[in-house]
Protein backbone atom coordinates (compact mmCIF):
# COMPACT_ATOMS: atom_id res chain seq x y z
CA UNK A 1 0.00 0.00 0.00
CA UNK A 2 1.25 3.06 -1.11
CA UNK A 3 1.94 5.84 1.48
CA UNK A 4 -1.44 8.08 0.07
CA UNK A 5 -3.39 4.85 -0.18
CA UNK A 6 -6.29 4.05 2.39
CA UNK A 7 -7.15 0.92 3.92
CA UNK A 8 -11.06 0.58 4.21
CA UNK A 9 -12.43 -1.89 7.20
CA UNK A 10 -15.71 -2.64 6.07
CA UNK A 11 -18.35 -2.89 9.31
CA UNK A 12 -21.56 -3.65 7.52
CA UNK A 13 -22.26 -6.78 8.72
CA UNK A 14 -21.37 -6.19 12.10
CA UNK A 15 -21.99 -2.55 12.68
CA UNK A 16 -24.71 -2.58 9.95
CA UNK A 17 -27.03 -5.43 11.05
CA UNK A 18 -26.37 -5.11 15.03
CA UNK A 19 -29.12 -2.46 15.01
CA UNK A 20 -31.64 -4.04 12.32
CA UNK A 21 -34.92 -4.37 14.18
CA UNK A 22 -36.55 -7.29 12.05
CA UNK A 23 -34.44 -10.70 12.00
CA UNK A 24 -32.05 -11.13 9.65
CA UNK A 25 -31.33 -14.59 8.42
CA UNK A 26 -27.85 -16.20 8.72
CA UNK A 27 -27.75 -16.67 5.57
CA UNK A 28 -28.13 -13.46 3.91
CA UNK A 29 -25.75 -12.27 6.04
CA UNK A 30 -23.75 -14.67 5.05
CA UNK A 31 -24.75 -13.77 1.19
CA UNK A 32 -23.46 -10.10 2.18
CA UNK A 33 -20.15 -11.26 3.57
CA UNK A 34 -19.39 -13.43 0.59
CA UNK A 35 -20.42 -10.88 -1.71
CA UNK A 36 -17.99 -8.41 -0.07
CA UNK A 37 -15.40 -10.25 -0.44
CA UNK A 38 -15.47 -10.13 -3.91
CA UNK A 39 -15.07 -6.12 -4.27
CA UNK A 40 -11.62 -5.84 -3.10
CA UNK A 41 -12.30 -5.51 0.43
CA UNK A 42 -9.54 -6.89 2.55
CA UNK A 43 -10.84 -6.41 5.77
CA UNK A 44 -14.66 -7.29 6.41
CA UNK A 45 -15.81 -7.77 10.22
CA UNK A 46 -18.02 -10.34 10.12
CA UNK A 47 -20.00 -10.21 13.43
CA UNK A 48 -19.56 -10.14 17.25
CA UNK A 49 -19.32 -12.48 19.91
CA UNK A 50 -21.59 -10.58 22.56
CA UNK A 51 -24.46 -11.48 24.97
CA UNK A 52 -27.11 -12.42 23.01
CA UNK A 53 -29.40 -10.74 25.67
CA UNK A 54 -28.14 -7.58 24.84
CA UNK A 55 -28.01 -7.72 21.07
CA UNK A 56 -29.95 -10.46 20.13
CA UNK A 57 -29.03 -9.38 16.40
CA UNK A 58 -25.81 -11.48 16.52
CA UNK A 59 -27.18 -14.07 18.22
CA UNK A 60 -25.85 -16.08 15.23
CA UNK A 61 -22.17 -15.34 15.29
CA UNK A 62 -21.29 -18.78 15.97
CA UNK A 63 -23.14 -20.06 12.77
CA UNK A 64 -21.98 -17.16 10.05
CA UNK A 65 -18.61 -17.94 11.51
CA UNK A 66 -18.85 -21.64 11.20
CA UNK A 67 -20.49 -21.27 7.35
CA UNK A 68 -18.37 -18.94 5.57
CA UNK A 69 -15.53 -21.33 6.66
CA UNK A 70 -16.62 -23.39 3.44
CA UNK A 71 -18.40 -20.47 1.43
CA UNK A 72 -16.91 -17.10 1.69
CA UNK A 73 -13.41 -16.17 -0.11
CA UNK A 74 -10.57 -16.52 2.48
CA UNK A 75 -6.99 -15.93 1.16
CA UNK A 76 -6.12 -12.69 1.79
CA UNK A 77 -9.46 -11.62 3.23
CA UNK A 78 -9.64 -11.13 7.08
CA UNK A 79 -12.66 -11.57 8.95
CA UNK A 80 -12.24 -9.88 12.39
CA UNK A 81 -15.02 -10.07 15.21
CA UNK A 82 -16.02 -7.91 18.20
CA UNK A 83 -15.59 -9.85 21.46
CA UNK A 84 -16.40 -7.83 25.05
CA UNK A 85 -15.12 -10.34 27.21
CA UNK A 86 -13.36 -13.41 27.48
CA UNK A 87 -16.46 -15.57 26.91
CA UNK A 88 -16.55 -13.51 23.25
CA UNK A 89 -12.77 -14.16 22.90
CA UNK A 90 -12.86 -18.29 24.37
CA UNK A 91 -16.20 -18.38 21.74
CA UNK A 92 -14.35 -16.55 18.88
CA UNK A 93 -11.38 -18.84 19.38
CA UNK A 94 -13.21 -22.23 18.89
CA UNK A 95 -13.75 -20.98 15.51
CA UNK A 96 -9.98 -20.61 14.68
CA UNK A 97 -10.81 -16.44 14.36
CA UNK A 98 -7.83 -14.60 13.43
CA UNK A 99 -8.09 -11.04 14.38
CA UNK A 100 -10.96 -9.24 17.29
CA UNK A 101 -11.81 -6.18 18.12
CA UNK A 102 -12.30 -5.18 21.82
CA UNK A 103 -14.27 -1.58 22.14
CA UNK A 104 -14.29 0.48 24.95
CA UNK A 105 -15.55 3.67 25.03
CA UNK A 106 -13.96 7.43 26.34
CA UNK A 107 -16.53 8.56 28.74
CA UNK A 108 -18.53 6.16 31.12
CA UNK A 109 -22.11 6.79 30.59
CA UNK A 110 -21.73 4.78 27.31
CA UNK A 111 -19.42 2.02 29.09
CA UNK A 112 -22.05 1.64 31.57
CA UNK A 113 -24.67 1.53 29.19
CA UNK A 114 -23.04 -0.76 26.28
CA UNK A 115 -21.07 -3.28 28.16
CA UNK A 116 -22.39 -2.74 32.21
CA UNK A 117 -18.63 -1.52 33.47
CA UNK A 118 -17.14 1.56 34.22
CA UNK A 119 -14.52 2.82 31.69
CA UNK A 120 -11.84 1.67 34.84
CA UNK A 121 -13.21 -1.74 34.95
CA UNK A 122 -13.52 -1.71 31.14
CA UNK A 123 -9.72 -1.84 31.19
CA UNK A 124 -9.38 -4.51 33.65
CA UNK A 125 -11.47 -6.58 31.25
CA UNK A 126 -10.08 -5.35 27.87
CA UNK A 127 -6.31 -6.29 29.38
CA UNK A 128 -7.10 -9.45 30.03
CA UNK A 129 -8.54 -10.48 26.74
CA UNK A 130 -5.59 -8.70 25.34
CA UNK A 131 -3.24 -10.60 26.39
CA UNK A 132 -5.43 -13.68 26.17
CA UNK A 133 -5.25 -13.70 22.26
CA UNK A 134 -1.91 -12.16 22.14
CA UNK A 135 -1.11 -15.46 23.42
CA UNK A 136 -2.71 -17.35 21.11
CA UNK A 137 -1.04 -15.11 18.07
CA UNK A 138 -4.64 -13.19 17.73
CA UNK A 139 -4.30 -9.59 16.35
CA UNK A 140 -6.63 -6.95 18.87
CA UNK A 141 -7.81 -4.16 17.54
CA UNK A 142 -9.33 -1.59 19.60
CA UNK A 143 -12.63 0.69 19.12
CA UNK A 144 -12.64 3.25 21.20
CA UNK A 145 -16.24 5.14 21.78
CA UNK A 146 -17.53 8.32 22.19
CA UNK A 147 -14.10 10.14 21.23
CA UNK A 148 -16.13 13.79 20.65
CA UNK A 149 -19.75 13.20 21.74
CA UNK A 150 -21.40 10.92 24.26
CA UNK A 151 -24.91 10.29 24.15
CA UNK A 152 -25.17 9.70 28.08
CA UNK A 153 -22.18 12.58 29.59
CA UNK A 154 -22.31 14.82 26.62
CA UNK A 155 -18.78 16.62 25.10
CA UNK A 156 -15.61 14.01 25.03
CA UNK A 157 -12.33 15.51 26.11
CA UNK A 158 -9.46 15.27 23.29
CA UNK A 159 -7.19 14.79 26.59
CA UNK A 160 -9.15 11.83 27.86
CA UNK A 161 -9.30 10.65 24.45
CA UNK A 162 -5.62 10.20 24.03
CA UNK A 163 -5.30 8.72 27.56
CA UNK A 164 -7.14 5.95 26.42
CA UNK A 165 -6.02 5.67 23.41
CA UNK A 166 -2.67 5.13 24.93
CA UNK A 167 -3.49 2.67 27.32
CA UNK A 168 -5.35 0.48 24.83
CA UNK A 169 -2.18 0.92 22.72
CA UNK A 170 -0.06 -0.13 25.64
CA UNK A 171 -1.93 -3.06 26.17
CA UNK A 172 -1.34 -4.73 22.51
CA UNK A 173 -3.93 -3.09 19.98
CA UNK A 174 -2.32 -2.61 16.73
CA UNK A 175 -4.83 0.34 16.07
CA UNK A 176 -6.86 2.57 17.42
CA UNK A 177 -10.30 3.25 15.99
CA UNK A 178 -11.64 6.47 16.92
CA UNK A 179 -15.34 6.12 17.07
CA UNK A 180 -17.60 9.26 16.45
CA UNK A 181 -20.51 6.79 17.97
CA UNK A 182 -23.10 9.37 18.09
CA UNK A 183 -22.34 10.89 14.43
CA UNK A 184 -22.52 14.27 15.67
CA UNK A 185 -18.87 15.54 15.37
CA UNK A 186 -17.95 17.82 12.67
CA UNK A 187 -14.48 18.62 10.87
CA UNK A 188 -13.85 21.44 13.38
CA UNK A 189 -14.06 18.61 15.75
CA UNK A 190 -12.29 15.69 13.92
CA UNK A 191 -8.90 18.31 13.45
CA UNK A 192 -8.83 19.34 17.14
CA UNK A 193 -8.74 16.04 18.10
CA UNK A 194 -6.37 14.39 15.71
CA UNK A 195 -3.98 17.33 16.13
CA UNK A 196 -3.85 16.75 19.98
CA UNK A 197 -3.71 12.73 19.63
CA UNK A 198 -0.73 12.98 16.84
CA UNK A 199 1.68 14.84 18.81
CA UNK A 200 1.97 11.59 20.80
CA UNK A 201 0.75 8.53 18.63
CA UNK A 202 1.79 7.96 15.35
CA UNK A 203 -0.97 8.11 12.61
CA UNK A 204 -0.48 4.82 11.25
CA UNK A 205 -2.13 3.36 14.73
CA UNK A 206 -5.18 5.35 14.22
CA UNK A 207 -8.40 4.84 12.06
CA UNK A 208 -11.68 6.71 11.57
CA UNK A 209 -14.50 5.31 12.53
CA UNK A 210 -17.44 8.22 11.67
CA UNK A 211 -21.36 7.33 12.12
CA UNK A 212 -23.38 9.60 9.50
CA UNK A 213 -26.65 10.91 11.94
CA UNK A 214 -25.89 14.62 11.06
CA UNK A 215 -24.38 13.83 7.17
CA UNK A 216 -20.93 14.55 8.24
CA UNK A 217 -19.52 11.74 8.16
CA UNK A 218 -17.76 12.05 4.33
CA UNK A 219 -16.15 15.56 5.53
CA UNK A 220 -15.12 13.96 8.63
CA UNK A 221 -13.16 11.58 6.66
CA UNK A 222 -11.60 13.71 4.15
CA UNK A 223 -10.52 16.08 7.17
CA UNK A 224 -9.12 13.06 9.32
CA UNK A 225 -7.15 12.25 5.58
CA UNK A 226 -5.84 15.56 5.21
CA UNK A 227 -4.81 15.00 8.74
CA UNK A 228 -2.40 11.66 8.02
CA UNK A 229 -5.17 9.00 8.78
CA UNK A 230 -5.01 6.23 6.50
CA UNK A 231 -7.50 3.80 8.14
CA UNK A 232 -11.41 4.08 7.65
CA UNK A 233 -14.42 1.81 8.64
CA UNK A 234 -17.48 2.14 6.80
CA UNK A 235 -20.42 0.18 6.35
CA UNK A 236 -21.69 -0.68 2.84
CA UNK A 237 -25.09 1.05 2.05
CA UNK A 238 -24.64 3.32 5.25
CA UNK A 239 -25.97 0.61 7.44
CA UNK A 240 -24.99 0.58 10.83
CA UNK A 241 -25.83 1.79 14.31
CA UNK A 242 -25.57 0.70 18.01
CA UNK A 243 -28.14 -0.18 20.22
CA UNK A 244 -26.98 1.91 23.07
CA UNK A 245 -26.53 4.69 21.45
CA UNK A 246 -30.33 6.09 20.90
CA UNK A 247 -30.65 8.14 17.64
CA UNK A 248 -27.35 7.44 16.11
CA UNK A 249 -27.45 6.56 12.67
CA UNK A 250 -25.36 4.53 10.08
CA UNK A 251 -21.53 4.54 9.49
CA UNK A 252 -20.29 6.54 6.48
CA UNK A 253 -21.27 4.56 3.35
CA UNK A 254 -18.45 2.24 1.75
CA UNK A 255 -19.49 3.44 -1.64
CA UNK A 256 -19.23 7.28 -0.33
CA UNK A 257 -15.97 6.84 1.21
CA UNK A 258 -14.57 4.72 -2.18
CA UNK A 259 -15.82 7.36 -4.62
CA UNK A 260 -14.35 10.18 -2.50
CA UNK A 261 -10.84 8.82 -2.30
CA UNK A 262 -11.24 6.98 -5.88
CA UNK A 263 -12.23 10.95 -7.14
CA UNK A 264 -9.20 12.44 -5.10
CA UNK A 265 -6.83 9.76 -7.28
CA UNK A 266 -6.28 8.13 -3.87
CA UNK A 267 -6.35 4.30 -4.36
CA UNK A 268 -9.18 2.18 -2.33
CA UNK A 269 -8.56 -1.45 -4.05
CA UNK A 270 -12.21 -1.61 -4.04
CA UNK A 271 -14.74 -2.05 -6.91
CA UNK A 272 -17.17 0.46 -6.80
CA UNK A 273 -19.39 -1.08 -9.02
CA UNK A 274 -19.66 -4.67 -7.29
CA UNK A 275 -20.14 -2.98 -4.07
CA UNK A 276 -23.05 -0.44 -5.71
CA UNK A 277 -24.80 -3.78 -6.27
CA UNK A 278 -24.37 -4.97 -3.01
CA UNK A 279 -25.39 -1.72 -1.18
CA UNK A 280 -28.66 -1.82 -3.44
CA UNK A 281 -29.32 -5.77 -3.09
CA UNK A 282 -28.63 -5.99 0.94
CA UNK A 283 -31.09 -2.51 1.15
CA UNK A 284 -33.62 -4.35 -0.68
CA UNK A 285 -33.28 -7.35 1.64
CA UNK A 286 -33.67 -5.38 4.81
CA UNK A 287 -36.78 -3.41 3.46
CA UNK A 288 -34.73 -0.33 4.15
CA UNK A 289 -33.63 3.30 1.76
CA UNK A 290 -30.09 2.60 0.42
CA UNK A 291 -28.31 4.72 3.06
CA UNK A 292 -25.35 5.57 0.45
CA UNK A 293 -26.28 8.46 -1.65
CA UNK A 294 -23.64 7.29 -4.38
CA UNK A 295 -24.53 3.55 -4.60
CA UNK A 296 -28.14 4.98 -4.92
CA UNK A 297 -26.94 7.09 -7.54
CA UNK A 298 -24.82 4.69 -9.06
CA UNK A 299 -27.27 1.73 -9.25
CA UNK A 300 -29.90 4.70 -10.67
CA UNK A 301 -27.49 5.21 -13.86
P1 LIG B 1 -23.49 -8.38 31.62
O1 LIG B 1 -24.97 -8.56 31.69
O2 LIG B 1 -22.83 -7.52 32.63
O3 LIG B 1 -22.71 -9.77 31.54
O4 LIG B 1 -23.17 -7.81 30.17
P2 LIG B 1 -22.69 -11.02 32.46
O5 LIG B 1 -21.28 -11.51 32.47
O6 LIG B 1 -23.37 -10.75 33.77
O7 LIG B 1 -23.57 -12.07 31.63
C1 LIG B 1 -24.95 -11.90 31.42
C2 LIG B 1 -25.44 -13.00 30.49
O8 LIG B 1 -24.84 -12.84 29.20
C3 LIG B 1 -25.01 -14.39 30.94
O9 LIG B 1 -26.01 -15.29 30.48
C4 LIG B 1 -23.73 -14.65 30.20
O10 LIG B 1 -23.46 -16.02 30.01
C5 LIG B 1 -24.04 -13.98 28.87
P3 LIG B 1 -27.04 -16.00 31.50
O11 LIG B 1 -26.19 -16.74 32.50
O12 LIG B 1 -27.80 -14.86 32.14
O13 LIG B 1 -27.89 -16.85 30.60
N1 LIG B 1 -22.81 -13.51 28.20
C6 LIG B 1 -22.49 -13.83 26.95
N2 LIG B 1 -23.09 -14.61 26.03
C7 LIG B 1 -22.47 -14.74 24.83
N3 LIG B 1 -21.30 -14.11 24.52
C8 LIG B 1 -20.70 -13.32 25.42
C9 LIG B 1 -21.29 -13.17 26.69
N4 LIG B 1 -20.93 -12.48 27.79
C10 LIG B 1 -21.88 -12.70 28.71
N5 LIG B 1 -19.56 -12.72 25.09
C11 LIG B 1 -21.67 -7.69 28.29
C12 LIG B 1 -21.83 -7.48 29.79
C13 LIG B 1 -20.37 -7.04 27.90
C14 LIG B 1 -21.62 -9.19 28.01
C15 LIG B 1 -22.88 -7.05 27.55
O14 LIG B 1 -23.02 -5.74 28.01
C16 LIG B 1 -22.70 -7.03 26.05
O15 LIG B 1 -22.69 -8.09 25.43
N6 LIG B 1 -22.61 -5.84 25.44
C17 LIG B 1 -22.39 -5.71 24.03
C18 LIG B 1 -23.06 -4.45 23.50
C19 LIG B 1 -22.76 -4.30 22.04
O16 LIG B 1 -22.48 -5.25 21.35
N7 LIG B 1 -22.83 -3.04 21.54
C20 LIG B 1 -22.55 -2.77 20.16
C21 LIG B 1 -21.09 -2.90 19.81
S1 LIG B 1 -20.13 -1.47 20.28
C22 LIG B 1 -20.41 -0.36 18.99
O17 LIG B 1 -21.26 -0.56 18.17
C23 LIG B 1 -19.51 0.83 18.89
C24 LIG B 1 -18.49 0.68 17.74
O18 LIG B 1 -19.13 0.49 16.50
C25 LIG B 1 -17.63 1.96 17.66
C26 LIG B 1 -18.46 3.24 17.67
O19 LIG B 1 -19.34 3.42 16.79
O20 LIG B 1 -18.21 4.04 18.58
C27 LIG B 1 -17.55 -0.50 17.99
MG1 LIG C 1 -20.00 2.04 15.30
Amino acid sequence: MSGNAVRIVEVGPRDGLQNIKDVVPTATKIELIRRLAQTGLRTIEATSFVSPKWVPQLSDARDVMESMRSSVVQGDVSYPVLVPNMKGLEAAMVLGVQEIGIFLSATDGFSRNNINCSVEESLVRARAVVDKARGQGIRVRGYLSCVVDCPYDGRTSPATVLNMAKKMLDMGCFEISLGDTTGTATPKDVRRLLEILLREIPAVKLAGHFHDSYGQAVANVKEAYQIGIRAFDSSVGGLGGCPYSPGAKGNVATEDVVYLFENMGIDTGVDLTKLANIGDWISQQLRTPNGSQVGAAFVAS
